[in-house]
């Protein structure tokens, strides 16, 4: 695999600006970092009464803690292993970046929005390269540190809800990143993105598709339907697809390859993608791939159950029946005779201005 994986479709372009953000990975973002100047962090439960009983009193099933804010929206876990892995995992995207936190042509941006934030990683490194903006990342989770650079805030806040906080046209960048499997409408956040960027402000989406991908013949294929594949990994994705249909509210699970064309019809221009090759373990020989493949191969096997709990209990199977299939889902994530791979899309789209509009 190489730099050839990269898909680009539209005329802005995605290689380097001059300004460049590459940062390096320190883990969570902690009071001590020396560039930016903290003060405790400005986190409100707008839509709840009470941020401790409403949003804190968390429920546990299946030995892992799960969202209390409007409980059930969001399937997967927000546990301390959780936040680890999410960490992991944006530094595993960072390299799969080029050290690259936004690929948007970004001048000066005063209004940054990160919706469904997870631990917050991503608008505390921001801070030090935007020390002019004011970053806001949401959740359902208050699960980001309590200290953290004085340009961020955090919120509890539900992106499914029909009306956001904010009015119009306010912000000049919003970021959608890892939604997989976790919202009901990834169209009806576009829209919503739409109508909240200002005119001339940045969409940008980062989303992994997580069907088992090979160019080498070395995968097994899938089985028919009803059947399990000598490679599991594939009964797994199809058993999570199936599942987004049960899980109340409905899930998507393949977001990332209909990003571009949902851009294009919510009405966004500039519209630039990004495909890149994700090794699902170490197989490749290249050493930068192989670096990406051991974190993914990690990343995966840290997921791995929490992703799996609800979805497949919403399909019917007892836990018991889940540990034992993901036995063989673990044995084909660690397959390296399999050249596995998924694809991790990258979409970035600008509001029009009004003239633009009209023109279109
Ligand atoms: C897989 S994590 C990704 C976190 C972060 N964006 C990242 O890239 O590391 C998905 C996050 O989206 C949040 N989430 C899911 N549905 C949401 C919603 N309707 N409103 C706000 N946050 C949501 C979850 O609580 C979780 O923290």
């Amino acid at each position: 695999m190489s730099e050839d994986s990269d898909t680009l479709t539209s005329k802005v372009s995605l290689e380097d600006p001059s300004d460049s953000p590459i940062s390096t990975y320190s883990g969570l973002v902690s009071a001590a970092s020396p560039k930016v100047s903290m003060s405790p962090m400005s986190r409100m439960a707008l839509r709840s009464d009470s941020l401790t009983e409403t949003v804190m009193d968390y429920p546990f099933q299946y030995g892992r803690r799960y969202h209390k804010y409007h409980e059930g929206a969001y399937v997967f876990p927000n546990d301390e292993k959780e936040s680890v892995r999410l960490n992991m995992q944006h530094h595993m995207f960072k390299l799969v970046n080029n050290g690259r936190l936004y690929f948007a042509p970004l001048q000066d941006p005063r209004k940054m929005l990160d919706i469904g934030t997870g631990t917050g990683i991503w608008p505390i490194e921001m801070a030090a390269l935007f020390p002019n903006a004011e970053i806001t990342g949401t959740d359902l989770s208050p699960i980001q540190p309590t200290v953290v650079p004085e340009n961020v805030h955090f919120l509890v806040d539900d992106a499914a809800e029909e009306e956001w906080l904010w009015h119009h046209d306010y912000f000049d960048y919003i970021r959608l990143a890892h939604l997989t499997g976790g919202i009901p409408s990834s169209e009806e956040l576009l829209r919503k993105s739409l109508q909240h960027l200002k005119p001339g402000g940045w969409l940008e989406c980062h989303e992994m598709d997580p069907k088992p991908m090979c160019d080498d013949g070395t995968m097994p294929p899938e089985a028919e339907e009803g059947g399990l594949s000598a490679f599991a990994l594939h009964d797994w994705w199809r058993a999570q697809h199936q599942s987004g249909q049960f899980t109340n509210p409905p899930r998507q699970f393949r977001i990332a390859p209909r990003i571009e064309r949902s851009m294009i019809e919510s009405g966004f221009v500039d519209i630039q993608q990004r495909i890149k090759k994700v090794p699902t373990n170490p197989w490749p020989s290249d050493p930068e791939m192989k670096e990406i493949g051991f974190h993914s191969e990690r990343n995966w096997l840290e997921a791995l159950s929490g992703w799996s709990y609800k979805p497949l209990t919403s399909l019917g199977w007892t836990r018991p029946e889940i540990e034992v299939f993901l036995v063989n889902v673990r044995k084909a994530i660690r397959n390296r005779d399999v050249h596995c791979y998924t694809n991790y899309h990258v979409v970035i789209g600008r509001k029009p201005f009004p003239d633009e509009k009209e023109a279109l």
